[in-house]
This record gives C-alpha cells, structure tokens and sequence, in this order.
C-alpha cells in the first residue's frame, strides 16, 4: 500500500527513523557523526528511534543493471533477499536519512550502487507523505552535487526532502565552524520532527514536476508493463503530479509544456544526441 499522510501518527510512539549512510567508513565517518549529532537533537524535541543501515554493511554487489526490478517486479531483483527487508523497513519509518560523503566531486560508489537497486521506486514511487532529510561531507567541495542528488533520489521516491545540510569536514577542528553547524543540526532537527508530525504533503519543486512527466511519458511507452499497470491503477496518465497537493501554476504550466515538447520530438524521432 502506498504511504499516505495520516496525520494521525500515534503520538504515544516514538518517531521511526531510517538512516542511510553512505559512507565506507561506517561509524568512523564524519557522515555518521552528522547524523549522530541530528538524531540527538531530534531526541531532545521527541523520543525517536534511529536505525542506521551502514551500506558498506549491507554488502551488496554491483547493480548489474538486468532491470528487472523495472520490468518484472522489485522481487525479481537477484539482490531481493537483501534488499527486499530494507525496502519493507522504509516503508514503515516515519522518515528517511540520505547521508554520504563527497567523493571525487560526486556522491560515493557506495550510495551510488545502493540506490540503483531502487530503480524501481522513481517508476513506481509510493513513499507520498514520507518526510526525508539529505546531508553530504566533504573536505572542501562537492557539497551541492551530492545533495542535489540525494535530494533528487528520495524526491523521485515519492518523498517529500525537507531540509539539507552540507558539512565540511576539515573544518571540524574549528569551535566556531563547529558552532554554525550545531545551530544547522538543531534546525534540521526541528524542521525534521515538525514536519513528520504535521504529516502534510508536500508541494513538489520543478524538477520533481519534470521527473513525473519524464515518468509518464515513459510509462505510457510501456503498455502491458508493471509500470504501465502501476500508473493506470492511480490515474497518473491523466495527472499532472503524483500527489493532488496544490502545485505552482507556473511550474505546472513549464512542465506540461516541456513534457509535450519531449513527447512529440520523441514520437517523431527528432530527439538529438547530447553534445
Ligand atoms: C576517494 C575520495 C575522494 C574524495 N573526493 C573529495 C572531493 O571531491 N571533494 C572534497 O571536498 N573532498 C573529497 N574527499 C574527502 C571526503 O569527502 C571527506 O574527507 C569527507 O568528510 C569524508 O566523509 P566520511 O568521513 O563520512 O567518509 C574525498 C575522499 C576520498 C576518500
């Protein structure tokens, strides 16, 4: 069943909270340390429940990118056995932490491989409603490309990202560097928390309107497929988002437009090699 917000979270329990980190350096990396740092902040607002998923832990392969997660079902994966209790744990926390370190300008091998074997979930997005956080180290730069897409995974997994934070790690020695970052880990916190108990939708950005029309237009190729029969059941062929929550009549309107664009170069063969 796909997440919804019910608003009605049993205040009487602790927050459920799912963290990803991304780094090869399990709890020595300064990932987990940031994450650390957040979860006690979010415990001084709320009692919470971290569960943290060290991906070097996790151990999976390489993707061998056989897509039969997309084309068959996300059981199919040869990863299942692995992957399959992973994916039912996110489906049940109140929210998702994305953390990894800047590696070569770009987010790590590690993060990179885990998230293809949830390829499925950008065609098939159900987590609606599920509030996420994103956050990246590096020593010097990098940052905005590794939130930017880790922000971009989880968006495209139906979640709604609400916060980032990037960190740089040689500053750590400095008390002043380390007290700006203390008042972004509690504002994090704070945005984190208020925003799983208030439980609303959230608006999607542009790219996360452009990603939908990017699906749509992909699904509506594929008839006769899982993804096919996913969006047919939830009526997305005729929507302009996942979700009915209000969206930036601007953004729609550049979406829609862009997408019919694509459509229509695509049906006529016009699409041009990237230079
Ligand atoms: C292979 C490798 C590549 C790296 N590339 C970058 C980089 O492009 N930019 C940067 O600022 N730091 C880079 N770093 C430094 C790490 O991002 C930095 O030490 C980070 O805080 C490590 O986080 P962790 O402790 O969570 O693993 C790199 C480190 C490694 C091991």
């Amino acid at each position: 069943m796909d997440a919804k917000p019910d608003g009605g979270r049993d205040p009487g329990r602790p927050l459920k909270i799912l963290a990803f980190i991304g780094s090869p350096r399990n709890e020595e990396s300064w990932t987990w340390q940031i994450v650390t740092r957040i979860e006690a902040q979010m415990q001084a607002l709320q009692p919470t429940e971290v569960e943290y998923v060290f991906l070097q832990k996790v151990g999976v392969p390489f993707c061998d990118g056989c897509l039969t997660c997309v084309n068959v079902g996300e059981s199919a994966c040869p990863e299942y056995a692995t992957i399959g209790p992973i994916a039912a744990k996110m489906d049940e926390a109140d929210g998702l932490i994305l953390g990894a370190p800047v590696h070569t300008f770009a987010v790590t091998g590690l993060m990179k491989n885990f998230v293809e074997y949830f390829m499925y979930k950008r065609n098939r997005p159900s987590f609606f409603g599920k509030k996420a956080i994103v956050t990246a180290t590096a020593s010097g730069g990098g940052h905005t490309q590794v939130l930017d897409f880790l922000e971009g995974t989880a968006t495209a997994w139906g979640c709604d990202v609400v916060t980032r934070l990037g960190v740089s790690s040689s500053q750590m020695k400095k008390p002043h560097y380390v007290e700006k970052v203390d008042a972004c880990v509690r504002e994090v916190a704070e945005v984190f928390v208020s925003e799983i108990n208030k439980g609303e939708l959230g608006s999607p950005k542009f790219p996360a309107l452009m990603n939908f029309r990017a699906m749509q237009n992909m699904a509506r190729r594929q008839p006769d497929s899982v993804n096919h029969r996913y969006w047919t059941e939830r009526g997305w062929f005729d929507k302009e988002y996942y979700t009915d929550v209000p969206i930036n009549p601007w953004a729609r309107m550049m979406a829609g437009y862009i997408a019919r664009k694509m459509r229509r170069s695509i049906r006529k063969g016009n699409t041009k090699p990237i230079r």
